[in-house]
C-alpha cells in the first residue's frame, strides 16, 4: 500500500473519495467536514438533520457529488460519541469505511486527519490511528484463489491530507509507524492464514532467517539433534509423533544498551495441532493450522521492534512443530523429562502447547532477562471464560501485567487477568512425575499457565493465552473474518512504552 502525506485542504482534493467523520449527536461539525459541506451546500448537514447519517460508531455512508468540488465521492463515517473517544474509534472507523471504498472499485482515498485534539489524542496518534485502521481493515487473504484473479479488488493508495501548519513532520511519522505495524500485522495474518501444508516449522525457520537477513538480528535455529542434546525432552515429545522436522527458533534483536537485560517473548508455533493420539474431534479442526499464532506474533514484534528501532534489546523465542497423532508418537501415560530437569506425566497429549512452552521458558530463563512474556493459543478454557474480546493474562509481576493490560486498552487489544493462586497448583499434581500435562476439569487456563510457571524461575512473566483473539469468526471494523494477528501491536505499545521509561 502506498500512503502519502500533504499539506492542503481536503476540499480541494481532486480524489476518487475523501472520508469525512462526525460525532455522534454533536450540531456541530468538525473543520474539513464543515468545509465540504458548505461546497455541497449543506448536504451533510441536511444529512445529519434528517436522521439519515447520525456520526454512530461504525456507520458509514457513501454520497456521490457532481462536481461542487474536485472529489467524485464523499464517504462519511461515524466516530461515535465524543465523550467515549479514542484512537481506537479512529481505527474502527478508518477499517469501516476502507471496505465500501474498495467495493465500489476504488483504488485511492483522501482523509484528513479525524479526531485531532479530542481527548488528548495528538497529530501522530491520529495520524497512526487512520493508517493502522485502513490498512488492517483492508487486508483480504487472496493467495489461493486462481479463478478471476483481475475481479480482486485492491484500494492501492492512501492520502493523509492535513492543513495544518508545521504538523506535516508529525503526521509522517505517526503514519510511518501505523504503517509498519499495520504491514507486520498483515504480514502475521498471512502466515496465520496459510494452511499447515505450507508454514511448517521449516518455513517459520525460513521466515526467521528472511527477517534476520533483511534487519541484521541474529538468528538461530536448534534442530532436532541440538535439542536432544539440550535435553528438551518436553519439546521433543511432542515433534515424536510428526515427519516434519522441528525448528527450535531464535530471534535477538539488540536495540538496548549491552549491558541491559533483554526482554524475551516466546510464543507458541504448533503449526498443526491435531490433538495428537487424544486426537480432536474433526469439525473446526482445520483452525488448528492457526495453532503457530503466538510465534508469528513473535516474528512479527521482532520484524517491526527492528523497522522502528525501538531503543530495547528482545529476543524472540518459537519453539515450531507439529502435533501428530502416529505409532512414534507420544501416548498418554507417558512422562518426558523437560530441559530443566523437571518430569512431567503426559495426561493428554492435545495439552501440548505448554509442553513445548516448557522447554522454551526454560531456555528463556538462560538470558537472565528483565522480563519474559509467552503468547499462546493456549486453552479452549479461556475462550470459554474471555470469549473472542480478551486475551487472557497471568503470571507473577503485578507491575508486568498491569503494563501490559495498559498497553492493551491503548493499542485497542484488550487483556483481562486469570488469577495464580498458589492453591491451583494441586491441580497438576501427577502420581508418577513432578507434575502431570492437565489439571481437570476445572480452571483450564489457569492451570495451563500453573503448569508454565514451573519453568520460569524467579524472572518477571505474564503469559497471555491468546486462544480467543487471535482468529475471528466473523468480520470486525479492522479485522476481517480469520487470523487477527494479536500480539503485535500489544508488545510494541508495551515495548514502547518501556523504552520511555514509562513502563
Ligand atoms: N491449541 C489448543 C487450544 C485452542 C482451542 C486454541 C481452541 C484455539 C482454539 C490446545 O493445544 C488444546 O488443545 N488445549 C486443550 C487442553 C486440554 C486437553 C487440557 C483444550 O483447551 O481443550
Ligand atoms: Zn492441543
Ligand atoms: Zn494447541
Amino acid at each position: 500500500m502506498d500512503v502519502k502525506i500533504k499539506k492542503g485542504k481536503i476540499e480541494d482534493e481532486a480524489a476518487e473519495a475523501i472520508v469525512l467523520s462526525h460525532y455522534e449527536g454533536e450540531k456541530s461539525l468538525s473543520e474539513e467536514t464543515a468545509a465540504v459541506d458548505r461546497a455541497l451546500g449543506g448536504r451533510i448537514r441536511e444529512l445529519i438533520a434528517g436522521g439519515e447519517f447520525t456520526g454512530k460508531r461504525n456507520q458509514s455512508l457513501m454520497l456521490y457529488l457532481k462536481g461542487e468540488i474536485p472529489a467524485k465521492r464523499v464517504l462519511l463515517v461515524g466516530l461515535g460519541k465524543k465523550k467515549e473517544f479514542s484512537a481506537e474509534k479512529i481505527r474502527q472507523a478508518m477499517g469501516t469505511a476502507g471496505r465500501p471504498i474498495r467495493e465500489a472499485g476504488l483504488k485511492a482515498f483522501s482523509t484528513p486527519l479525524h479526531g485531532r485534539g479530542q481527548n488528548k489524542i495528538t497529530t501522530a496518534e491520529s495520524a497512526q490511528a487512520i493508517v493502522e485502521g485502513s490498512l488492517l481493515g483492508l487486508y483480504q487473504f487472496t493467495a489461493y484463489r486462481t479463478e478471476k484473479r483481475d475481479e480482486i479488488k485492491e484500494v492501492q493508495q492512501i492520502t493523509l491530507v492535513d492543513r495544518s501548519d508545521g504538523k506535516i513532520a508529525e503526521v509522517a511519522a505517526g503514519s510511518r509507524s501505523g504503517q509498519i505495524l499495520a504491514e507486520v500485522v498483515n504480514y502475521v495474518r498471512d502466515l496465520c492464514n496459510h494452511p499447515s501444508n505450507v508454514v511448517t516449522p521449516s518455513r517459520l525457520a525460513e521466515e526467521a532467517r528472511t527477517i534476520a537477513k533483511e534487519f541484521g538480528l541474529t538468528c538461530r535455529v536448534i534442530e532436532k539433534a541440538e535439542a536432544e542434546s539440550l535435553g528438551m525432552g518436553a519439546f521433543l515429545g511432542v515433534a515424536r509423533g510428526s515427519m516434519e522436522p522441528p525448528k527450535f527458533i531464535i530471534l535477538e534483536y539488540t536495540g538496548g544498551k549491552k549491558k541491559d537485560a533483554p526482554v524475551v517473548i516466546v510464543g507458541k508455533s504448533i503449526t498443526f495441532d491435531s490433538g495428537g493420539i487424544s486426537i480432536k474431534p474433526a469439525e473446526k479442526m482445520e483452525q488448528m493450522k492457526t495453532d503457530m499464532s503466538g510465534g508469528a506474533a513473535v516474528l512479527g514484534t521482532m520484524k517491526a521492534l527492528a523497522q522502528m528501532k525501538l531503543p530495547v534489546s528482545v529476543v524472540g523465542i518459537l519453539p515450531a512443530t507439529e502435533n501428530m497423532p502416529s505409532g512414534t508418537a507420544v501416548k498418554p501415560g507417558d512422562v518426558v523429562t523437560a530441559m530443566s530437569g523437571k518430569t512431567i506425566e503426559v495426561i493428554n497429549t492435545d495439552a501440548e502447547g505448554r509442553m513445548i512452552l516448557a522447554d522454551a521458558l526454560a531456555f528463556a530463563t538462560r538470558y537472565k532477562p528483565s522480563a519474559i512474556v509467552d503468547l499462546a493459543t493456549l486453552t479452549g478454557a479461556c475462550v470459554v471464560a474471555l470469549g473472542n474480546h480478551a486475551t487472557g493474562v497471568m503470571g507473577t509481576n503485578p507491575k508486568l501485567i498491569e503494563r501490559l493490560k495498559r498497553a492493551g486498552e491503548d493499542c485497542g487489544e484488550r487483556v483481562w487477568e486469570l488469577p495464580l493462586w498458589d492453591e491451583y497448583h494441586e491441580q497438576i499434581k501427577s502420581d508418577v512425575a513432578d507434575m502431570k500435562n492437565i489439571g481437570g476439569r476445572g480452571a483450564g487456563a489457569i492451570t495451563a499457565a500453573v503448569f508454565l510457571r514451573k519453568f520460569v524461575g524467579d524472572y518477571p512473566w505474564a503469559h497471555l493465552d491468546i486462544a480467543g483473539t487471535a482468529w475471528n469468526d466473523e468480520a470486525r471494523p479492522y479485522a476481517p473474518k480469520g487470523a487477527t494477528g494479536v500480539g503485535v501491536r500489544l508488545l510494541i505499545q508495551w515495548l514502547t512504552e518501556m523504552s520511555r521509561g514509562r513502563a
